[in-house]
């Protein structure tokens, strides 16, 4: 098992290039089980869910090949089971759900069972799978869904859940009919989801507001795609940034995609311009805390929350940050503490006591952006942290520690 190792205290200052988003590239890549004909999809990033993805697609019966951030895939006879072991290390596994129900009316997929951030169900996309027709028994720890063809529904989302709306979104493509779906989620990965399927001949209106109208067509066919830049990465190196009171250049940066983030860091004194070549992100003063409350989009992501939380850590003042999305996702912040942060826990909500002296330490991750925040608070803090387990922030992070030293940060990988 690999660990960082970061001695904390250098300024950032260059350039940092975003990689393709890995949470928009996931639900394409089981999107494009559905499709007849090649499928190329380019600025995918060379991630450990993409080849966790890519190892089930293959099990699933898909040809594929990935070659300097271009994945190539092609469908062919299908087959039905996505097992356990795959599963369990990838919670997105489950999107294979809504295709394989609609292309061959089957599906066995592993429950993905619990999760280091909380209990995270998929009962929303059955309930709405079932809408539309499919049949669910849970068998020995698979769920096991069958239906002769699917339907389209009116569903009612009770929680805009971003997978649960993905798997209904690519179900509804080939189903016979019109599906609506209503309080979907909005996240900008599944507006590039649905142009991903509208470039395959999809019929979809209303991707990135709360109701979307799919009129079901008998087949798709292979594209040409270019999957969107990672928000979530852009974010934590926008923070990167700031906690070392850097200037760095963002350049394949999305910006209207991170408004809440932006907003956010404005707020606390970062200066954020969107310029020719790329988004600069400068500091020069010292930062204030601010009040955080994690929503689904266009609120502020769950997923930069352990971020901004390290960087409010090393900031002034006072601030608080609630999370409403997942329960049990502050797992960073007793790491955070034990490197000399003022942080209280109670319930949903973390008080932060800014100016303290972040202090280099061993500590462990134990999810993909908790891991991140340690490494956050790690180029902050004096001294040599080492951030072990991070086979997490290789699920989610293209060559964080080249990246980062790239702009000057003293980090290695070593072997544990
Ligand atoms: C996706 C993202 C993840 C992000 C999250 C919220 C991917 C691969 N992952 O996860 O990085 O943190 O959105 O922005 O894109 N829920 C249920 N029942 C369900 C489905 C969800 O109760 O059937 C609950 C979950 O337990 C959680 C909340 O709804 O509390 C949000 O989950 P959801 O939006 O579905 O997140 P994911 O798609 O799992």
């Amino acid at each position: 098992m690999d660990k960082l190792v970061i001695n904390g205290g250098a300024r950032l200052e260059g350039e940092i290039r975003i990689s393709g988003s890995k949470n928009a590239a996931l639900p394409i890549l089981f999107a494009a089980l559905m499709a007849e004909g090649d499928v190329t999809l380019e600025n995918v990033p060379g991630l450990r869910d993409i080849h966790t993805t890519l190892k089930l697609l293959t099990l699933l019966g898909c040809e594929s090949g990935f070659k300097e951030k271009n994945v190539e895939i092609r469908a062919g006879q299908l087959t039905f089971q996505a097992p356990y072991d795959l599963v369990r290390t990838m919670r997105a596994s489950v999107l294979c759900l809504g295709p394989l129900l609609a292309k061959i009316g089957k599906a066995k997929v592993a429950l993905p069972g619990g999760c280091a951030i909380g209990s995270r169900p998929v009962d929303l996309h059955l309930r709405a799978l079932e809408q539309m027709g499919a049949k669910f028994e849970l068998d020995s720890g698979y769920i096991i869904g069958n239906c002769s063809k699917l339907v389209g529904a009116h569903i009612i989302f009770d929680f805009p859940t971003v997978g649960g709306t993905e798997n209904l979104l690519m179900a509804a493509c080939l189903a016979s009919g019109t599906t609506v779906l209503e309080n979907s989620a909005r996240e900008p990965e599944i507006v590039d989801l649905a142009n991903f399927l509208i470039a395959c001949g999809a019929k979809i209106k209303g991707h990135g507001t709360s109701v979307i109208t799919i009129e079901g067509v008998s087949k798709l066919s292979g594209c040409t795609y270019r999957v969107m830049s990672d928000r979530i990465e852009a974010g934590t190196y926008m923070v990167a940034g700031a906690i070392t009171k850097g200037d760095v250049l963002l350049t394949n940066c999305p910006f209207e995609e991170l408004e809440s983030v932006i907003a956010k860091l404005r707020e606390m004194g970062v200066f954020i311009e969107r310029q020719k070549n790329g988004v600069r992100v400068k500091v020069d003063n010292e930062l204030n805390c601010v009040d955080v409350v994690t929503l689904p989009y266009p609120g502020f992501p769950t997923d930069m929350q352990a971020q901004i939380m390290a960087l409010m850590c090393a900031s002034q003042g006072s601030g608080m940050v609630k999370e409403t999305i997942f329960e049990n996702r502050f797992m960073h912040a007793l790491e955070l503490i034990r490197m000399g942060a003022g942080i209280k826990l109670s319930g949903q909500t973390a008080m932060i006591r800014g100016g303290a002296q972040l202090t280099g330490a061993p500590v462990m991750a134990s999810d993909l952006r908790a891991s991140a925040s340690l490494v956050l608070a790690g180029l902050r803090a004096r001294g040599k942290t080492e951030v072990q387990r991070i086979y997490h922030l290789d699920r989610g992070y293209e060559s964080m520690e080249k990246k980062l030293s790239g702009v000057g940060a003293d980090i290695w990988r070593e072997k544990e």
